[in-house]
Order: structure tokens, then C-alpha cells, then sequence
């Protein structure tokens, strides 16, 4: 397994056409209107991982919209992401308990990996961290998450070498 393959699609990989045409029919399977906009966004993500281009100009053409009014829509939603996700990045939240318990050391632990994310509603956990695989741990520590890092790093090279 490659760090790529984590995520559903990778325009690089063979299977790029078939996860593009799986998202299509997901797109087309709800009602050709404007009103569908949001929810042919949400469906693409979720058989894409992400909404690369070809999947935000599918959306355009299905609902009738110009292609910035799709990434319009897409931009002002946080869930919706319109870059490839890093495949081993740990997302710290940076709301304010999370930010008052030390989010910010935690950022600044793992510059490379980490990246911020908004509140996730376990604010008495705080900090929170959410791992690769969507896993929320609470109560992280600079080490902790230090320690945590190496091992889903070290995992994931390996299951590339295997
Ligand atoms: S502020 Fe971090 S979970 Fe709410």
C-alpha cells in the first residue's frame, strides 16, 4: 500500500477513470437542479476523498452552473475540500478550548504533519487531535502526539513496503 492510496482518488493512479465515473453517478443520481449543488458536492467528496477539478466541473455541468459558482459554494464550506489531502497529516483543533489547553505547542511540534482544524464539539477533552484514519484522541500532549506521528508514519511505510 502506498501513502496514495489512502485516499480514494489520485488522478495518477489506473483506477483515476473508474473513481471519476463512480462519482459521476453518484452526482447523477440526484435531481438535475440547482438545489442539488451542495449535496452533488458532499457526494463526490465522499466517493473522491476530495473534489479535484474534473469533479467540480461534473457538479457544474450537472446542476447548470458556472464553475465558480460550484467552487464558490465549495469554498465557503470547511468540510468540502478542494486540495488533495495530505494522506498522513494530523489535524489539531484550534478552537478556543483547544487553543487555551495548548493547540498551539502541538502545531508547532509537528510543523510538517499537523494542520488546523476547527472546533470538533469535545471541547472538554481539549486539545483534540484528529489522526489520518479520522480518529479523534483528546487530551493530546506534545509528546503524545509526537509519539503517536512516528507510529502511523512508521506504519504506513511499512504497509508501502509490504
Ligand atoms: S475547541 Fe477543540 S474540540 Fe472544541
Amino acid at each position: 500500500m502506498t501513502e496514495a492510496s489512502f485516499l480514494p482518488y489520485d488522478a495518477a493512479t489506473t483506477d483515476a477513470a473508474d473513481r471519476l465515473a463512480e462519482a459521476a453517478r453518484a452526482i447523477e443520481a440526484l435531481p438535475r437542479a440547482k438545489p442539488s449543488l451542495l449535496p452533488a458536492l458532499i457526494e463526490a467528496q465522499h466517493v473522491l476523498g476530495w473534489l479535484p477539478r474534473p469533479a467540480v466541473e461534473r457538479v457544474a455541468a450537472w446542476v447548470r452552473v458556472p464553475v465558480s459558482e460550484v467552487y464558490a459554494t465549495a469554498t465557503a464550506y470547511s468540510e468540502l475540500r478542494l486540495e488533495r489531502p495530505d494522506p498522513l497529516a494530523w489535524h489539531i483543533c484550534t478552537g478556543v478550548a483547544c487553543d487555551l489547553a495548548g493547540a498551539e505547542a502541538l502545531l508547532d511540534s509537528a510543523p510538517e504533519r499537523a494542520r488546523r482544524i476547527d472546533c470538533q464539539f469535545l471541547c472538554a477533552l481539549a486539545p483534540v487531535a484528529v489522526d489520518p484514519q479520522e480518529r479523534l484522541h483528546g487530551r493530546v500532549t506534545v509528546d503524545g502526539l509526537r509519539d503517536r506521528i512516528a507510529a502511523t508514519t512508521t506504519d504506513a511505510a511499512t504497509e508501502a513496503h509490504a
